[in-house]
Order: structure tokens, then C-alpha cells, then sequence
């Protein structure tokens, strides 16, 4: 089993988006036996919370239901429980830097240059409109795609 989580700052916008994401495409490929993800923030001023309402819109129009997650902070934990923690942009990927153990600094990486080697933010989109709410999708969606692959091609060969 290969555990993945996806760390934002608040776990409303971003990270949740990309948990729906990932689990259905792992769904799709029938390997929820062998991948597994959750998301999580660096922050807790939305801990409890649903996703944000765009989130879960854009997530909607895709066909994936994220309305039943609620928002947590990363924990210690996680730096152990997780074989790879992924940071939406540059600022979440330093402060997991932080909060995490130098043993784990392994598993901690930007999500862009992981899933597909290119290094790019995720853009925080929770200020903007729509807009961004959408291209967000599209590249969180390029991102667990490559990242699928990428997780695929080590377990199976
Ligand atoms: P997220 O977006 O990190 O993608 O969940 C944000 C959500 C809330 C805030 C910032 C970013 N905030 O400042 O409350």
C-alpha cells in the first residue's frame, strides 16, 4: 500500500479538491487496494469545515463528490503515516518543512514537481473567482494523473 496526503494551507480549497480528484481517478484504475490519500492544511482557522462551495462545484462538474470531507490540520503523524506528503505550492512545502522531522524530508515534496517534474505552484485560489477555482482543477487533475502513473509504474514493475 502506497499512502499519499495533500497539504494546503487551509484543507478547504486546494488539497481537498485534490483528494477527490486522486481517489477517483484510483477508483477508476481499481487499485483503492494498494493507494490510498487524504489532505490536510498547515493552518486551522477552517478545521471542521466542508470544502469550500467552489471547490465542491467545480469537484460537482467533474462528477466527483467532495461534500462529505471536512478540514484538519496536518499532525506529526502524518510525517510517518504517509509515505509521500505533497504540498499544494512553495509556502505549504516550506512549512511541512518546518513542522515535520528531518527523518521524514524524504517524503515531502512539492506535488507539481513530483507527479510530473515540473516545479509550479498550485495557486491559492481563495480570493479569486471561478476563474481560478477551474484552473486549479485542471492542473491539480494533470497532476494526480501523472501522479497515478508515476505510483503505478513502481508498485506493479
Ligand atoms: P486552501 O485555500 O489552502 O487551498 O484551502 C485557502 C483557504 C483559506 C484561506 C487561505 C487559503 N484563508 O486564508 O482562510
Amino acid at each position: 500500500m502506497t499512502s499519499v496526503i495533500f497539504v494546503c494551507l487551509g484543507n478547504i480549497c486546494r488539497s481537498p479538491l485534490c483528494e477527490g480528484i486522486f481517489r477517483a481517478l484510483v477508483r477508476q484504475a481499481g487499485i483503492e487496494d494498494r493507494v490510498s490519500c487524504d489532505s490536510a492544511g498547515t493552518g486551522a482557522w477552517h478545521v471542521g469545515n466542508p470544502p469550500d462551495p467552489r471547490s465542491v462545484a467545480v469537484a460537482r462538474q467533474n462528477g466527483i463528490d467532495i461534500s462529505d470531507l471536512r478540514a484538519r490540520q496536518v499532525v506529526f503523524d502524518d510525517f510517518t503515516r504517509f509515505d509521500l506528503v505533497l504540498a499544494m505550492d512553495r509556502n505549504n512545502l516550506r512549512d511541512l518543512r518546518r513542522l515535520g522531522p528531518t527523518s521524514a524530508a524524504a517524503r515531502i515534496h512539492l506535488f507539481s514537481d513530483f507527479a510530473t517534474g515540473r516545479t509550479a505552484d498550485v495557486p491559492d485560489p481563495y480570493y479569486g473567482g471561478p476563474d481560478g477555482f477551474e484552473h486549479v482543477y485542471n492542473m491539480l487533475f494533470t497532476g494526480c494523473a501523472s501522479l497515478l502513473e508515476k505510483l503505478r509504474a513502481k508498485t506493479v514493475s
